[in-house]
């Protein structure tokens, strides 16, 4: 297993296990002595001659075992950028895992498709590939979002032909294209995409399901901006997208990150650190391509490289940012009013090349 491309992560939980013994693992006695799996962390290794998936199991004391590797039937790509980096995609949510879908998938950037898993809920690393591999609906998909349900997967795709694409999972079949979701982003971009600067970011949909976001970072002095869809009941999205931009001082919008019960999102912005969108009371403005109006702010992080990824923690109702460059985790706290402050570094090591983030529950700890 070669783990030079660029490795992407996305934890799932599973609170009820109760099944018997974890049969033919590789690393028996050192899971034993852990106990049983408690959830699996999964990771893509994103290489240009084969993608893998990468599954390990999360133990009952936080530990990772790593389990197995499954060809996605699909392959990785590297953007363009210099110098090159452990970022290979320039974006957040590769892989997705949904405990309510019981499913992950994930891109295949150099194959301009997308591979569904089915999991196994009493044994969660141990995952199933559910039909083929599906075209993206683009070129260089880079970012999955899977609805609350867990049975529907939009992909943003950040190459030449670039935009979003959403699929229903079928427990047999597979991904299936959802009619009316193949929505063009008309960035002028590149096969690999080439960046970071004018890149796709992210994908999301809304706390409540009602709107698909994605995020493009800005051409400096250019600023970025957030497309915003509106979800039909039918899955079906609005034809054409609503940019907003960041507040000023924002300029490469990035990971996107609801939060929670404000009708508000989370932006890492690796120009000064991240970015509030208030979606809120901004709704007379919401549609413009103005500055983001009503408690939306762009925040710095001192001493930041490149603030790129993003994490809510349930626990501690706290935000966690990865930079690459400092390998610095930074926690943010958003009082209720959405001012965003920094609440304490821990850094990782120096050339750690921190990407992309998850969190996992396990007892009372995360
Ligand atoms: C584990 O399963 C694989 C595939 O089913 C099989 O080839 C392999 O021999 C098994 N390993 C052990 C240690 O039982
Ligand atoms: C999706 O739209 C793109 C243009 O943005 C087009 O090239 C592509 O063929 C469409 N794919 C599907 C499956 O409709």
């Amino acid at each position: 297993m070669k783990f030079s491309g660029s490795a992407v992560f996305s934890a799932l939980l599973v609170s009820a296990v109760s099944a018997g013994p974890i049969h033919n693992r590789t690393r028996t006695s050192i899971s034993a002595a852990r106990g049983r799996a408690v959830g699996a962390a999964f990771f893509i290794t994103n290489e240009p001659n084969g993608n893998q998936l990468v599954a390990a199991d999360i133990g009952a004391d936080g530990k990772l075992t790593l389990r197995r590797a499954i060809s996605t039937g699909g392959l990785g790509a590297h953007g363009i950028t210099s110098p090159n980096g452990p970022d290979g995609l320039f974006s957040q949510g590769a892989i997705k895992a949904s405990a309510a879908g019981n499913i992950v998938a994930t891109v295949n950037p150099g194959s301009n498709t997308l591979s569904v898993f089915k999991i196994n809920p009493n044994d969660p690393s141990n995952v199933r590939q559910i039909g083929e591999p599906i075209g993206s609906g683009g070129e260089f998909p880079v970012s999955l979002a899977i609805n609350n349900k867990g049975n529907i997967v939009c992909a943003l795709n950040g190459g030449e032909v670039n935009g979003v694409s959403c699929f229903k999972v079928d427990q047999q079949k597979g991904l299936l294209p959802l009619s009316g979701t193949n929505r063009s982003l008309k960035l002028k971009q590149t096969t690999p995409a080439t960046g970071p600067a004018g890149s796709a970011s992210d994908v999301i949909f809304s706390e409540d399901n009602k709107r698909l976001i994605a995020s493009i970072k800005g051409v400096p002095p250019q600023p970025g901006f957030l497309a915003v869809w509106d979800v039909n009941t039918d899955g079906s999205l609005s034809q054409d997208f609503k940019a907003v931009a960041p507040s000023k001082g924002g300029l490469l919008p990035f990971s996107l990150t609801v939060i929670p019960g404000k009708n508000a999102i989370l932006a890492t912005d690796p120009a000064i650190g991240f970015d509030i969108f208030d979606f809120a009371t901004q709704a007379a403005g919401y549609g413009s391509t103005s500055v983001a109006a009503g408690r939306s702010s762009s925040v710095a992080i001192n001493g930041q490289g490149a603030t790129c990824w993003s994490v809510f923690s349930p626990k501690s109702k706290n935000f966690y940012l990865t930079d690459i460059k400092t390998a610095i985790v930074t926690e943010i706290n958003i009082d209720a009013k959405l001012k965003g402050t920094v609440v304490k570094q821990y850094p990782q090591g120096k050339g750690s090349g921190t990407i992309d983030i998850d969190i996992a529950t396990v007892g009372n700890n995360e």
